[in-house]
Protein backbone atom coordinates (compact mmCIF):
# COMPACT_ATOMS: atom_id res chain seq x y z
CA UNK A 1 0.00 0.00 0.00
CA UNK A 2 1.32 3.24 -1.00
CA UNK A 3 1.65 6.55 1.73
CA UNK A 4 -1.25 8.00 0.06
CA UNK A 5 -3.53 4.58 -0.15
CA UNK A 6 -3.07 5.02 3.40
CA UNK A 7 -3.34 8.31 4.16
CA UNK A 8 -6.94 7.78 2.28
CA UNK A 9 -7.73 4.93 4.14
CA UNK A 10 -7.33 6.59 7.57
CA UNK A 11 -9.21 9.60 6.26
CA UNK A 12 -11.96 7.20 5.50
CA UNK A 13 -11.95 5.75 8.86
CA UNK A 14 -11.99 9.14 10.42
CA UNK A 15 -15.10 10.66 7.96
CA UNK A 16 -17.23 7.23 9.18
CA UNK A 17 -16.64 8.21 12.99
CA UNK A 18 -17.44 11.49 12.43
CA UNK A 19 -20.51 11.33 10.58
CA UNK A 20 -21.69 8.45 12.18
CA UNK A 21 -25.03 8.25 13.04
CA UNK A 22 -25.86 11.84 12.71
CA UNK A 23 -27.81 12.89 9.17
CA UNK A 24 -27.26 16.11 9.19
CA UNK A 25 -25.58 16.87 5.54
CA UNK A 26 -24.86 20.17 6.52
CA UNK A 27 -22.84 19.52 9.59
CA UNK A 28 -21.32 16.35 7.73
CA UNK A 29 -20.25 18.30 5.13
CA UNK A 30 -18.39 21.05 7.37
CA UNK A 31 -16.83 18.15 9.31
CA UNK A 32 -15.65 16.38 6.20
CA UNK A 33 -14.00 19.85 4.66
CA UNK A 34 -12.00 20.16 8.02
CA UNK A 35 -10.98 17.07 8.15
CA UNK A 36 -9.65 17.15 3.98
CA UNK A 37 -8.43 20.24 4.34
CA UNK A 38 -5.88 19.75 7.61
CA UNK A 39 -5.60 16.00 6.84
CA UNK A 40 -3.97 15.96 2.87
CA UNK A 41 -1.26 18.31 2.29
CA UNK A 42 -0.75 21.29 -0.04
CA UNK A 43 -4.26 22.30 -0.42
CA UNK A 44 -5.61 26.06 -0.12
CA UNK A 45 -9.41 25.45 -0.23
CA UNK A 46 -11.24 22.19 0.23
CA UNK A 47 -15.26 22.22 0.30
CA UNK A 48 -18.80 22.01 -1.40
CA UNK A 49 -21.04 23.37 -3.60
CA UNK A 50 -24.36 21.89 -3.32
CA UNK A 51 -27.55 21.75 -6.46
CA UNK A 52 -30.07 24.59 -6.32
CA UNK A 53 -31.86 25.11 -9.62
CA UNK A 54 -29.43 25.04 -12.54
CA UNK A 55 -26.34 26.34 -10.00
CA UNK A 56 -24.64 25.15 -7.33
CA UNK A 57 -24.29 27.45 -4.37
CA UNK A 58 -21.26 27.23 -1.78
CA UNK A 59 -21.76 25.21 1.00
CA UNK A 60 -19.50 24.13 3.87
CA UNK A 61 -15.27 24.55 3.34
CA UNK A 62 -12.28 25.51 4.91
CA UNK A 63 -10.18 27.92 3.25
CA UNK A 64 -10.44 31.79 1.60
CA UNK A 65 -13.80 32.94 0.92
CA UNK A 66 -14.70 31.98 -2.53
CA UNK A 67 -17.50 32.78 -5.03
CA UNK A 68 -20.96 31.77 -4.08
CA UNK A 69 -23.15 30.72 -7.54
CA UNK A 70 -21.38 28.84 -10.08
CA UNK A 71 -23.71 28.18 -13.23
CA UNK A 72 -24.00 24.76 -14.46
CA UNK A 73 -21.73 23.84 -16.94
CA UNK A 74 -19.23 26.78 -15.61
CA UNK A 75 -15.41 26.27 -14.17
CA UNK A 76 -14.10 22.96 -13.23
CA UNK A 77 -17.25 22.35 -10.75
CA UNK A 78 -19.76 23.30 -13.36
CA UNK A 79 -18.20 20.71 -15.65
CA UNK A 80 -17.97 18.03 -13.43
CA UNK A 81 -21.55 18.49 -12.56
CA UNK A 82 -22.76 18.76 -16.07
CA UNK A 83 -20.60 15.44 -16.96
CA UNK A 84 -21.69 13.72 -13.16
CA UNK A 85 -17.88 12.54 -13.58
CA UNK A 86 -14.69 13.63 -11.89
CA UNK A 87 -13.01 16.02 -12.82
CA UNK A 88 -8.55 16.22 -12.22
CA UNK A 89 -7.24 19.39 -13.63
CA UNK A 90 -2.92 19.17 -13.55
CA UNK A 91 -3.18 22.91 -14.56
CA UNK A 92 -6.01 25.24 -13.83
CA UNK A 93 -4.39 28.18 -16.16
CA UNK A 94 -5.01 25.49 -18.63
CA UNK A 95 -8.99 24.65 -18.37
CA UNK A 96 -11.08 26.78 -20.23
CA UNK A 97 -13.37 28.67 -18.52
CA UNK A 98 -11.82 27.84 -14.39
CA UNK A 99 -13.12 30.55 -12.26
CA UNK A 100 -9.98 31.75 -10.28
CA UNK A 101 -11.54 32.40 -6.42
CA UNK A 102 -8.67 32.14 -5.06
CA UNK A 103 -5.32 33.40 -7.43
CA UNK A 104 -3.49 30.76 -5.65
CA UNK A 105 -4.61 27.91 -6.83
CA UNK A 106 -2.68 26.00 -9.52
CA UNK A 107 -4.79 22.68 -9.95
CA UNK A 108 -8.07 21.11 -9.18
CA UNK A 109 -9.81 17.81 -8.13
CA UNK A 110 -13.93 18.55 -8.19
CA UNK A 111 -15.81 15.03 -7.48
CA UNK A 112 -19.56 15.06 -8.22
CA UNK A 113 -21.88 13.54 -5.74
CA UNK A 114 -24.19 11.35 -7.71
CA UNK A 115 -27.31 10.39 -5.87
CA UNK A 116 -30.19 8.03 -7.26
CA UNK A 117 -28.24 9.58 -10.77
CA UNK A 118 -28.88 13.28 -9.80
CA UNK A 119 -26.13 15.31 -9.10
CA UNK A 120 -26.74 17.30 -6.14
CA UNK A 121 -23.87 18.87 -5.54
CA UNK A 122 -19.68 18.59 -6.03
CA UNK A 123 -16.44 18.37 -3.61
CA UNK A 124 -14.05 20.50 -4.47
CA UNK A 125 -10.44 20.59 -3.81
CA UNK A 126 -7.60 23.46 -4.84
CA UNK A 127 -3.97 23.35 -4.58
CA UNK A 128 -1.27 26.17 -4.64
CA UNK A 129 1.11 23.21 -6.61
CA UNK A 130 0.82 22.09 -10.16
CA UNK A 131 -0.09 18.72 -10.49
CA UNK A 132 -0.93 18.18 -7.08
CA UNK A 133 -3.87 15.56 -7.87
CA UNK A 134 -3.77 12.41 -9.12
CA UNK A 135 -5.50 8.64 -9.80
CA UNK A 136 -5.13 8.24 -6.26
CA UNK A 137 -6.53 11.16 -4.88
CA UNK A 138 -9.04 10.33 -7.30
CA UNK A 139 -9.98 7.31 -5.92
CA UNK A 140 -9.36 8.74 -2.40
CA UNK A 141 -11.71 11.26 -2.94
CA UNK A 142 -14.40 9.43 -4.65
CA UNK A 143 -14.36 7.07 -1.63
CA UNK A 144 -14.48 9.81 0.80
CA UNK A 145 -17.44 10.98 -1.07
CA UNK A 146 -19.29 7.64 -0.93
CA UNK A 147 -18.43 7.39 2.74
CA UNK A 148 -20.84 11.15 3.15
CA UNK A 149 -23.51 10.01 0.83
CA UNK A 150 -24.05 6.96 3.09
CA UNK A 151 -23.58 4.94 -0.05
N1 LIG B 1 -12.16 26.98 -9.32
C1 LIG B 1 -13.52 26.53 -9.25
C2 LIG B 1 -14.39 27.51 -8.53
C3 LIG B 1 -14.54 27.22 -7.08
S1 LIG B 1 -13.22 27.67 -6.17
O1 LIG B 1 -12.01 26.98 -6.63
C4 LIG B 1 -13.45 27.40 -4.56
C5 LIG B 1 -14.06 26.28 -10.64
O2 LIG B 1 -13.41 26.62 -11.65
O3 LIG B 1 -15.15 25.75 -10.73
Amino acid sequence: MTDKAILYRDLAAQLESLIEGDPDRIANAANMAALIYHGLPDLNWAGFYFTQGGELVLGPFQGRPACVRILWGSGVCGAAAARGATVLVPDVHEFPGHIACDPVSQSELVVPLVEGGRVTGVLDLDSPKLARFDAEDQAGCEALVRIFLGQ
